[in-house]
């Protein structure tokens, strides 16, 4: 049976409709999107802000909570391990520790779902129950992903890392003591992982070469209302003093930079105008100022961010992404399709992941002129060069796209394609679409409040 929604008409689907259905979006392009979108907290945030909890010894609440499939996934795994967890009319989560406990291998690889965040339930399950199974991971397909970086800091700490089939088991016989551990690259969930470990690690942890995203920061102020003590230098370095014992917090979580860029770049594919509320000036800074140079508009607000088409022509522009306070590879993808109706020859160079412009073929089949290379195209020469990774694109503008099917291939470039389609000419089909519910909350509902002219289908 298929269940049918369409765009255009907001009131026709509630939230809860909307989330249990989304296989197929049917998508008449050339409709400029035009209203307001709120964003709330930050995907690469709340997920670990939740895990967090399993470190206290009293409840903690989580304000801001978005209803999308990560936070689900992490529900999922909290509750089997003990946690309570409750839910309040507004949305605000209320996260009790006190009852952790161990829970069996089959049903925490049920849970694990598509995601990267069970490899951070290490340390606080460590710490609150002596040990922790790790289901394989998910997460989008857009390089190898290693964890090679997480196990070996574990093992820093004092773990023993036991891989078996289907996941891995960490145990800490004589619990986590702190370290002095070097990053080789600035990784966001390396440095989260020493975060979540050390803080009740015996002694003291430096860490250096950590990644500095604003998230982390967000992460360690919910774990400095808990009590551990934390402190970052100028340098990429984190000091951590490890507490035995930590208490709960209150924390209301940073709004999603990730979600405001697309939709930013939404308004400028679709020659729209986009309000999106909640999107924060402060970390947003380097797209905001990439986002200008390309000729997009902008009007910064207190309560968020407008993003309009000017109604000119757009800038090409050489760019290339980087750790924070770099241009964020998760908005390569929205913006590469900006960069599609610039007038000239743009240069990305992804210095982030290895595999990330693999969306870009479905964008050619829509009447896009992009190259992707092996060679590093930026001023810098990254870790992918002179080896086998297509990891910078060449965008040549503007191009007529018109409309194409497509499967969804990962969370960004899944986005990216909808954008595409909204602005291209005619009908595009897109399969697979339920991946954008793992960061973008009603994704659905917000296309139709911004006029987006669709039918969503799924099979019952
Ligand atoms: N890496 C390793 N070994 C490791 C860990 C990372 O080689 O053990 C490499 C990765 O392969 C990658 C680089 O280090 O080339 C950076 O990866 P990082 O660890 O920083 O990424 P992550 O923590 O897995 C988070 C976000 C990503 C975001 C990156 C970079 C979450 C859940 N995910 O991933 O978000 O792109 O940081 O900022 O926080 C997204 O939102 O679409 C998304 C992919």
């Amino acid at each position: 049976m298929l269940s049918k929604v369409r765009g255009h008409a907001v009131g026709q689907a509630s939230s809860e409709e909307a989330h249990s259905m989304s296989s197929v979006l049917t998508i008449r392009g050339g409709v400029p999107l035009s209203g307001r979108v709120a964003v709330r907290g930050a995907k690469n945030l709340v997920p670990k802000a939740m895990v967090a909890a399993l470190l206290g010894d009293e409840p903690s609440i989580l304000r801001n909570v978005p209803e999308i499939k990560d936070v689900e996934v992490v529900t999922n795994l909290l509750a089997l391990h003990g946690v309570g967890i409750r839910k309040d009319a507004a949305g605000d989560l209320t996260l009790d520790p006190a009852n952790a406990r161990t829970a069996q291998v089959a049903d925490i690889d049920a849970h694990a779902g598509d995601s990267r965040i069970p490899i951070l339930f290490c340390g606080p399950l460590i710490h609150a129950i002596g040990e922790a199974f790790i289901p394989d991971l998910g997460g989008c397909r857009i390089g190898d992903r290693p964890i090679n970086y997480h196990l070996n800091v574990l093992r820093e700490f004092g773990a023993v890392v036991d891989k078996r089939p289907g996941g891995i088991s960490i145990s800490a016989p004589k619990g986590l003591k702190g370290a002095k551990i070097s990053l080789p690259y600035p990784s966001v969930g390396a440095t989260e992982q020493v975060l979540l470990s050390a803080t009740r690690a015996e002694g003291i942890t430096e860490l250096t070469g950590a990644a500095t995203e604003p998230e982390i920061v967000d992460l360690i102020a919910v774990l400095q209302k808990m009590g551990a003590l934390i402190s970052i230098q100028s340098d990429r370095t984190i000091r951590i003093e490890g507490v035995p014992t930590l208490g709960g917090y209150v924390h209301t979580a940073l709004p999603d930079r990730n979600e405001a860029a697309s939709w930013a770049s939404a308004a400028l594919v679709t020659k729209g105008e986009i309000f999106v509320e909640g999107a924060l000036q402060r970390d947003m800074m380097t797209f905001l100022n990439t986002f200008r140079k390309l000729g997009g508009g902008l009007e910064i607000l207190d309560d968020g961010i407008r993003f309009f088409h000017k109604g000119g022509k757009l800038s090409p522009l050489v760019l290339e992404t980087d750790v924070h306070p770099g241009f964020m590879t998760d908005w390569q993808q929205p913006l590469v399709v900006a960069l599609t109706q610039a007038d000239g020859v743009s240069i990305v160079h992804e210095t982030v992941y290895e595999n990330r412009f693999g969306f870009t073929e479905a964008l050619r089949r829509m009447g896009a002129q992009i190259q992707v290379h092996r060679e590093c195209l930026g001023s810098v020469p990254c870790r992918f060069g002179q080896r086998n990774f297509l990891h910078s694109a060449v965008i040549s503008g503007p191009s007529e796209l018109h409309g194409a099917d497509f499967n969804v291939p990962d969370l960004r470039g899944g986005f990216s394609h909808l954008i595409a389609a909204l602005a291209a000419q005619g009908i595009s089909r897109a399969s697979g679409v339920d991946v954008i519910k793992r960061g973008y909350e009603h994704f659905t509902d917000k296309l139709a409040a911004l006029g987006a002219d669709f039918d969503l289908e799924e099979a019952a």
